[in-house]
């Protein structure tokens, strides 16, 4: 049997596991804290690091030889060059036409394809998760950064120069927040994971009752989109308010993608499923008032089934389709 390795890099966390060409096992999956902060040496190193020990693992626990492995695949949060193997801007790791290919096939003895870290958490989903079966898909993902992922007759579209599929920077308010990319008004500035602590602790700014503060001793630093999530489990109204308008600026921005692409499956990963219907219930709501009805009636929105693994199951996927030219079986 044969295994790929598909890694995650994403702005906060690197997750890494072994998967069998089948798509049936996970093996060795690790995750660490991705520390961009620490320069890309050092996230380079870390991420060889993991990637080494996975193979390891794998090769004790599958009783394999190193020449099982076929390659990495690596989904980067950023804008990428498959053919050139670069990553051309990444603004939440700060890295500007960095040669990740080459750095990393030369720390792990490994051939090595990347591609956009939510083109391929689209493509994980759409081969075993939610929107499995589905034709046209598209996908965001809520993390540090806003991902999408635009699949079209069943193959992951990249456009003209690969950058397809940047929904976290479409222009949701013409005077709005300044986002990471240097823009201002984009959909990331008010979904990612990021924007919603932040919009969180500026409410908390002319607010009483919240139990937000109680639950972070009181630090508003220490305020996350998770933190938020989990009060508006409790019903905390201020966290709901977050959580709705999360869902109206998502909702918003997936209906114009609805009304251009007529997608089948749109599937919402990160983070931010964990807020579940407070987020789902409006979300569709919004959607359903801005696209056209034929559009949003044959469109279902899903959460991710993958939390935590379909980065790294889509960018094994991707490196199948990128090294035979044809989508895993
Ligand atoms: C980047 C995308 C990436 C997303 C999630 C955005 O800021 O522009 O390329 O997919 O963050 O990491
Ligand atoms: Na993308
Ligand atoms: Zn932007």
């Amino acid at each position: 049997s044969q295994f790929i390795i598909g890694v995650d890099l994403g702005g906060t966390n690197i997750v890494v596991s072994a998967m069998s060409l089948d798509g049936s096992r996970l093996f060795g999956s690790q995750s660490e804290p991705t520390l961009a902060i620490e320069g890309a040496d050092a996230v380079i190193a870390r991420m060889a690091r993991m990637v080494n020990t996975t193979v390891g693992i794998t090769m004790k626990e599958a009783g394999v030889p190193k020449s099982a492995f076929l390659g990495v695949g690596i989904g980067a949060p950023g804008t990428v060059d498959r053919e050139t193997g670069r990553v051309l801007a990444a603004p939440n790791l700060k890295w500007y036409d960095f040669p990740l290919v080459e750095r990393m096939a030369e720390l792990t003895g490994l051939p090595v394809k990347i591609d956009n870290d939510a083109n391929c958490a689209t493509y994980g989903e759409w081969w075993l998760g939610a929107a499995r079966g589905g034709r046209n898909v598209i996908g965001v993902t809520i993390g540090t950064g806003v991902g999408g992922g635009i699949i079209i007759d069943r193959q992951v579209y990249h456009g003209s120069s690969d950058a397809a599929g940047e929904i976290g920077h479409i222009t949701i308010d013409l005077n709005g927040r300044r986002c990471g990319c240097g823009n201002y008004g984009c959909l990331e500035a008010y979904a990612s994971g990021s924007a919603i602590a932040e919009r969180a602790r500026e409410a908390l700014l002319n607010d009483e009752s919240s139990v937000l503060p109680s639950l972070v001793n009181g630090d508003h630093s220490k305020i996350t989109a998770a933190v938020v999530y989990s009060a508006a489990g409790q019903g905390d109204a201020l966290a709901l308010e977050i959580v709705r308008e999360t869902a109206r600026y998502l909702g918003a921005g997936l209906a114009n993608l609805l009304n251009v692409f007529n997608p089948d499956v749109v599937v919402v990963a990160g983070g931010v499923t964990q807020a579940g219907e407070a987020l789902f219930g409006p979300l569709r709501t919004e959607v359903r008032r801005r696209a056209f009805k034929s559009v949003s009636d044959a469109c279902r929105i899903v959460p991710g089934t993958l939390p935590g693994t379909a980065g790294v199951v889509g960018a094994v996927a991707s490196f199948i389709s990128q090294t035979t030219g044809h989508p895993p079986a």
